[in-house]
């Protein structure tokens, strides 16, 4: 009797946690139980120590240039490679295959660290990403090493798992009030911010559907629009105009991604619940399927996919100097995530 209920005491007390975290699923985080721990230990413990660029690095446009820039600043960086957790490789982005190649090589035989992991330990920034090569050296870097690049980035430009991706920088602020729940409904099922060129089938339907606003020539100034506001959902031709994903966001318009493949570059991939947050889908299905798939989802599924875009929303934010929990600090976030690599020593016989 005694046993029984200890057991069933025993049972309780080692679902109640997971319970407990199942109930928090309204929140934005993939791991709600140890971000907030990890990233404190990350902001007192995380060093980075950054390689001297033989000629000096320009990063032309943000996001990449306002990440170098806080990086440079920030208090990771350490002069002690031997307290360091990770490499930063600067290089400007318009490098050849050659003098990458030439980097490795002195990497490798000027310091200790490349070595002991081959550059797993090592990252570096390319705006557009690139693709494998036949150079041994840059092969390595490109396999090896954590590339940080602009989001949406060419498929097979991106290795899953180990790369990042920089959230867009957004046009324009990134509060826009959203009318709250209760009061006039959405005017409109989706709303598109179409370039004008992008060819899409798709798009020349939803043109015609008039549940749906599709605003091609817009400009920068979302506030005025109102097709945020005005829209349950917002829609993003993947690789196409994806700029302002992080506003939608901030306003509570749910994103939809249009894309025909699977895609793992979502900026902030292995911190938030993007499958909580936005809607994938392929074009296939035309305007209908998608006015089908949009309807079908519940209001209650629909309003707590709103609250977490809202929530998640300040993480996508960059500023000039940056702040806590921002784009900048959440991008160190993922790389001190990819801090555990093995460090193999060289046998000295
Ligand atoms: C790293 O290994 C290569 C051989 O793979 C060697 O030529 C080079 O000297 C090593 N670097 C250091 C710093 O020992």
């Amino acid at each position: 009797m005694a046993a029984s209920y200890f057991l069933v005491l025993l049972l309780f007390l080692s679902l109640g946690p997971h319970r407990a975290l199942s109930a928090a699923g309204a929140s934005p985080y993939l791991y709600p139980a140890t971000f907030f721990k990890n990233y404190e230990r990350m902001l007192t413990s995380f060093k980075i120590f950054i390689y001297t660029p033989n000629n000096p690095i320009a990063f032309t446009a943000p996001p990449a240039s306002l990440f170098y820039d806080s990086l440079l600043r920030s208090r990771f960086v350490t002069a002690d490679a031997d307290e360091a957790h990770l490499f930063f490789v600067p290089f400007s982005p318009d490098a050849s295959t050659r003098s990458l190649a030439r980097l490795v090589r002195e990497l490798r035989g000027n310091f200790p660290y490349w070595n002991r992991t081959l550059g797993a330990d090592h990252f570096f920034v390319h705006p557009t990403g690139f693709d494998f090569t036949a150079d041994r050296n840059v092969l390595e870097l490109k396999k090896n090493s954590v590339q940080i690049s602009v989001f949406p980035t060419t498929s097979g430009y991106f290795i899953p798992h180990k790369d990042v991706t920089l959230p867009p920088v957004s046009p324009r602020a990134l509060t826009l009030p959203h009318a709250p729940p209760g009061e006039e409904p959405p005017s409109f099922l989706g709303y598109l911010r179409w370039d004008g060129e992008t060819e899409s089938v798709m798009v020349n339907e939803l043109k015609l559907d008039d549940e749906f606003a599709v605003e091609s020539q817009p400009s920068d100034d979302l506030g005025g629009g109102g097709g945020v506001q005005s829209s349950k959902f917002c829609l993003f031709l993947y690789g196409a105009d994806v700029a302002w994903l992080p506003a939608a966001m901030a306003s509570g318009c749910v994103p939809v991604i249009i894309v025909d493949r699977p895609i793992q570059d979502l900026p902030l991939m292995d911190v938030l619940r993007w499958s909580e947050m936005a809607i994938l889908v392929g074009s296939t299905r035309g305007a209908a399927g998608l006015k089908e798939l949009l309807r079908g989802v519940k209001e209650e599924d629909y309003e707590r996919m709103r609250g977490l875009c809202v929530a998640a929303a300040q993480h996508f934010l960059w500023n000039a100097e940056a702040k806590p929990y921002d784009a900048f600090h959440m991008l160190i976030y993922q790389l001190w995530l990819r801090r555990h690599t093995i460090r193999y020593a060289r046998r000295e016989m």
